[in-house]
């Protein structure tokens, strides 16, 4: 391992060291936060003051991290220099439609090593932090996901070499249902392919994809007739859970590649993103063509 990549580590290691140190004040931030600001994010969606408290406080403690050089979240129209070294994009709390109807939601990170906006390429680590019934973190770096318990902000080991299960047994799609394109409708319908499967859907991409990710399956966030894009966030959201579904031995895809080989040409660019088991994908793929 040469130094540089030594450094890498170290600073990798030192992220998410201090998002899981900041996940209780996080959780604890939330229950008076549940109303929203004035105004949009860029993407131009509402923000609840949770967004943007988990936005300031997760700031606040990477800024003087030694060897982040950018700072960069869903809920910020511009990247923040904040020194030398990697770039770290978070979707501070993703999910936080949830926050009323106390459902799960997370905290979603990516490393890169290139400034923002950048291609998948670029990534160096990906996770999340799921404020669940209890707090996990699940880390993907190097091409192997960990699951982790978290109490008191101290990680403990609780899955490592994390793969998707073989035999899919969850169905989850978001979007609205009217917007879907006929194609789902007739994937649902296949009996040999979706036998067995249930449909689950929770709002939080990260709750979602968990489950994936312990009971295998498909979840979508598909192109809508009136947004080609989807909803996801590239940068924020397709890179780090493609990441963290193809080093689980998934298949990620935006209808025709991976998410890993896009590259946005600004850091809130938005794109369809369709993650699981690899035959399920591919199926849903060859649909889209
Ligand atoms: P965020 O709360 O960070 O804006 O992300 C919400 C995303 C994602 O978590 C979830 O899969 C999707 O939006 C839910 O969208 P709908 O509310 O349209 O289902
Ligand atoms: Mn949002
Ligand atoms: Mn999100
Ligand atoms: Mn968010």
């Amino acid at each position: 391992m040469t130094d540089a990549s030594s450094r890498e580590d170290d600073v990798v290691d030192a992220v998410v060291e201090t998002l899981c140190a900041a996940a209780p004040s996080i959780r604890a931030g939330l229950p008076g936060r549940r109303v929203y600001e004035e105004g949009t994010n860029p993407s131009g969606e509402r923000q609840l003051e949770a967004d943007t408290y988990a936005d300031e406080l997760l700031l606040k403690r990477l800024r003087p991290l030694d060897g982040v050089g950018e700072y960069a979240s869903e809920e910020r129209s511009d990247v923040i220099d904040v020194g030398e070294g990697v770039s770290v994009a978070l979707d501070p709390l993703d999910g936080s439609t949830n926050l009323k109807p106390n459902n799960v939601m997370g905290t979603l990170y990516s490393v890169y090593d290139e400034p923002l906006p950048t291609g998948g390429e670029n990534l160096l680590a990906a996770g999340y932090i799921l404020y669940g019934p209890v707090t996990t973190l699940v880390a993907a770096r190097d091409g192997v996901v960990s699951e982790y318990i978290l109490e008191s902000g101290i990680k403990r080991p609780l899955r490592e070499e994390l793969t998707l299960p073989d035999d899919p047994a969850i169905f989850s799609f978001g979007g609205r249902v009217n917007r879907w394109f006929d194609e789902f409708e007739a994937f649902a319908r296949e009996t040999e392919r979706t036998e067995g499967m249930k449909l689950r859907y929770g709002g939080s991409m990260i709750g979602d994809v968990n489950q994936i990710l312990h009971y295998g399956g498909v979840f979508a966030y598909p192109a809508q007739t009136d947004a080609p894009g989807g909803k996801l966030r590239q940068q924020f959201e397709g890179f780090p859970i493609g990441y963290i579904i193809e080093c689980a031995g998934g298949r990620s895809s935006d209808g025709e590649k991976s998410l890993l080989s896009g590259t946005p040409e600004g850091v809130h660019d938005r794109v369809p993103v369709y993650i699981g088991n690899d035959s399920l994908v591919e199926s849903l793929e060859a649909r889209l063509k």
